[in-house]
């Protein structure tokens, strides 16, 4: 199994809901490759000195959330230059027409457009393939908006496989059922998912929120204006803001969105309740989070182990991919 996070801006309820909780239960019934992706990170602008910041804060905050290094295998993505390697026969393996229909590509040039995008931000979904096969990876747990990605990265493994021979193991997305994290959304903008990238922070929370600005950013959350028996109830087409405190309060609460919506009438104790459920659900993760912060060099060494044990892997795909192709071994 493998997935991966960027480590930028700041982790949130989405990518803890969508993704990352999960992976703490998924260690112990998976052999697991988890993957701090800063290669990624660098198709749009980044200030260096951040990056690094970035990339031990999250390092910390995986481990904070309960991934075991001496378990699972936790690693930044640029310490294994195999993946880089691979990336560029994918890129040989990809064409233009399908990378052009990523959607993520096309919302992210958007505003600024095509013309001045970085190269890199074009082929991330490739060096995103090239991730996740060479660890022969097949489930790969995400959120609802990586569905695109992965549907590509079959996509890539099985033409390589039928062009050079069965090379890669052909992966399957692990999606949350939809109200069960799959797609977290925006509290100010609940129509849209919440992102790093969001313009109004009110919108997002982010895992290492203090419990008082949880419980604001909860208060004021958008809903809607109907009243009145049977206001409460959970439809995301129809009721996006509402359905979205439901199915957050479900999450923390370890009951379905359906089943939260029967005990309330009112969106004001919804809300207080879901805040106060978030606050003790993070609480356990700031603590520890604290605590390894205050121990220099947990998360070094457990980014070198991991780096260690997913070379030792990936090495062995890439010369799979390398002969497939016709490459001369290296004397
Ligand atoms: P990233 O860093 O944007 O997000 C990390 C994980 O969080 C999930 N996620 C969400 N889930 C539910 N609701 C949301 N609002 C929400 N926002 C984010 C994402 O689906 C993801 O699972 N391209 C990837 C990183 C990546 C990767 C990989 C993932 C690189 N290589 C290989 C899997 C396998 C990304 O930018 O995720």
């Amino acid at each position: 199994m493998l997935s991966g996070v960027q480590p930028t801006g700041d982790i949130h309820l989405g990518n803890y809901l969508g993704a990352l909780r999960g992976w703490v239960d998924d260690q112990h019934d998976y052999d697991c490759y988890f993957c701090l992706v800063d290669l990624h990170a660098l198709t749009v602008p980044r200030d260096p000195a951040e990056l690094r910041a970035k990339s031990m804060e999250c390092a910390n905050l995986l481990l904070a959330v309960g991934l075991d290094p001496d378990v699972c295998t936790l690693f930044l993505q640029s310490h294994v230059p195999e993946h880089t390697e691979l990336s560029w026969l994918l890129e040989c393996t990809a064409s233009m027409g399908e990378l052009r229909r990523m959607t993520q590509f096309k919302d992210k040039t958007a505003r600024g457009g095509e013309e001045a995008a970085r190269v890199g931000l074009f082929t991330y979904p490739v060096l995103q393939a090239a991730d996740i096969l060479l660890y022969d990876a097949d489930r790969v747990p995400v959120g609802d908006d990586q569905r695109q990605h992965l549907e590509l990265t079959r996509d890539l493994a099985m033409r390589f496989n039928k062009r050079y021979g069965k090379t890669f193991v052909v992966p399957a997305a692990a999606i949350p059922a939809a109200g069960r994290g799959a797609r977290i959304m925006d509290l100010q903008q609940p129509t849209a998912k919440m992102s790093k990238s969001a313009e109004s922070p009110q919108g997002v929370v982010l895992l290492l929120d203090p419990p008082k600005a949880i419980e604001s950013k909860v208060k004021r959350a958008v809903t809607d204006a109907e009243t009145g028996a049977g206001a409460v109830r959970y439809d995301p087409a129809a009721k996006p803001g509402v359905s979205n405190l439901l199915e957050l309060l479900g999450l923390a609460t370890g009951r379905a969105p359906a089943e939260v919506a029967a005990e309330y009438s009112q969106y004001g104790p919804l809300k207080a309740d879901a805040a106060s459920a978030l606050v003790e659900m993070l609480r356990p993760v700031q603590q520890r989070y604290r605590e390894l912060t205050a121990e220099p060099g947990v998360a070094e060494k457990a980014l070198a182990q991991g780096a260690d044990k997913a070379h030792a892997i990936a090495s062995v795909t890439l010369h799979r991919a390398r002969d497939a192709v016709g490459l001369v071994p290296r004397p």
